[in-house]
């Protein structure tokens, strides 16, 4: 028999198919008995009618706790009530194996019990489909740069030098030497921009972050596009194409999932290039006419992005952010040397920042005398210096957040969902 999966029984109307799965749910109503089946790709009503079904597989259904696997083989019925469009009239089924009581039911958990159970809890609804759609953005985010002439040169995680500042960096020891987990790929970007023009590097990405926050992990997965001879502006250009390219792919592909998770989608529909584009400089008059409390030179927290993202119908960029508070590799605006030629993307609806990047400092005697402000060791970034050395030219880039971008796009309370297995300060169980 023609093995099937939940998502593809519009291809076998009215054949007998064979499913494979675990026990979601159960109820019975006398002579009728519903098994609720998950096959990985979605969940349907199976029926067990007294009668029509062997009587084996009838009392068999009662031995069946959550989470038991089985085979199952039964005729598949359109059914318009039903979320997936159909149901299974079951006509068999196999035991694979007894599930022990499950500890997680339909009650309410605590994020703790949760998170603790991970590997069980991905089985479950809302997570599948947050994952579900994690995998989609990441296919997106591939086919956008592949389809757009970017290669891919993924950075090494090992890294000998800080890219992000030094505070949250992970140290390990490297025989005998020090190294660091990387917090991001850029640097390494901006060698494989130089030797092929367009770029991006996407891999996990870790920073030591202290503080317990909903929107920090120690470990998140990073793309990171880096491009020869684009400025700033070209950087934003090509940021609204990838966001409104894989948000749209998102929603296009998506929609039972964003139903799944009762998400209201009419601010992604939004997510169309142009996108708005104001200064710090605007930032901070902004947020004074919002009487938002905030000073000239500090950087942005949650309340100042969210109370700044407010004022958009889409995400908004932010960009020449006050030099002092920014990287050693970015370059300073030539009209205005207090600020820097950075970016950042903020999504609507309290998401803050997910898109990070800009300009880089292209000149070797600028770049040494950062590095040397910047209290960092001029030796770990010989090679980084000789990038401005042999035909050293203008260039940008920026990096997005994955487990950001993902928990806004499916409205999630808490970015530690949008990854399979989080890890942040006090969690690296499971
Ligand atoms: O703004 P960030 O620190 O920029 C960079 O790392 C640049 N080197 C990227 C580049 O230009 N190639 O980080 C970029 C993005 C942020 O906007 C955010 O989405 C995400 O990475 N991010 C985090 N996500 C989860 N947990 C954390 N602790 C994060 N820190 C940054
Ligand atoms: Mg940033």
């Amino acid at each position: 028999m023609v093995v099937a999966t939940v998502r593809t029984l519009a291809a076998f109307e009215g054949q007998s198919v064979e499913l494979r799965g675990w026990v979601y749910s159960k109820r019975s109503s006398g002579k009728i008995k519903f098994l609720n089946l998950r096959d990985g790709s979605d969940t349907v009503q199976c029926i067990i009618v007294k009668g029509v079904a062997p009587d084996k597989v009838f009392e068999d259904f009662d031995k069946l706790t959550q989470e038991s696997s089985l085979t199952l083989c039964g005729k598949v019925r359109k059914d318009a009530r039903s979320k997936v469009g159909f149901e299974i009239d079951v006509e068999n089924f196999e035991i694979v194996h007894i599930a022990e009581e499950y500890p997680i039911g339909p009650k309410e958990h605590g994020p703790d019990f949760l998170l603790g159970n991970r590997h069980l809890w991905l089985r479950s609804n809302r997570p599948h489909a947050v994952i579900k759609i994690r995998a989609r953005f990441i296919k997106a985010v591939r086919d956008f740069f592949d389809n757009d002439g970017f290669t891919l040169v993924d950075a090494p995680i090992f890294t000998p030098a800080a890219c992000e500042g030094t505070t949250t960096l992970f140290e390990t020891e490297y025989f005998g030497e020090k190294a660091y987990l990387t917090q991001s790929g850029q640097l390494y970007g901006e060698a494989a921009a130089m030797a092929f023009g367009k770029i991006y590097c996407f891999g996990p990405t870790f920073r030591a972050e202290k503080s317990k926050t909903r929107r920090h992990l120690t470990e998140f997965w990073m793309v990171e596009p880096e491009v020869a001879f684009n400025d700033l502006d070209a950087n934003m250009v090509l940021a609204e194409r990838f966001l409104e390219y894989t948000v749209q792919s998102v929603l296009k592909d998506c929609r039972r999932e964003l139903e799944i998770l009762e998400r209201k989608t009419e601010r992604l529909e939004n997510v169309k290039a142009p996108f708005p584009r104001i200064s710090y400089d605007e930032a901070i008059q902004l947020l004074k006419q919002k009487n938002v409390p905030c000073e000239w030179g500090n950087d942005f927290g949650s309340p100042e992005e969210t109370a700044l993202a407010e004022s958009f119908d889409r995400p908004v960029f932010v960009h020449r952010f006050p030099a002092a508070i920014k990287a050693f590799y970015m370059k300073h605006d030539p009209n205005n040397p207090k600020v820097a030629l950075g970016v950042d993307c903020l999504a609507p609806e309290g998401y803050g920042e997910i898109i990070g990047g800009g300009q880089r400092e292209e000149s070797l005697q600028i770049l040494k005398g950062r590095i040397e402000t910047h209290g960092l060791p001029e030796s770990a970034f010989q090679w980084y210096l000789d990038l401005r050395r042999y035909g050293s030219v203008p260039h940008a880039g920026f990096g997005l957040g994955i487990e950001r971008t993902v928990s806004w796009i499916c409205g999630l309370e808490h970015l530690r969902e949008a990854s399979p297995f989080p890890r942040m300060i006090h969690r690296i169980y499971p």
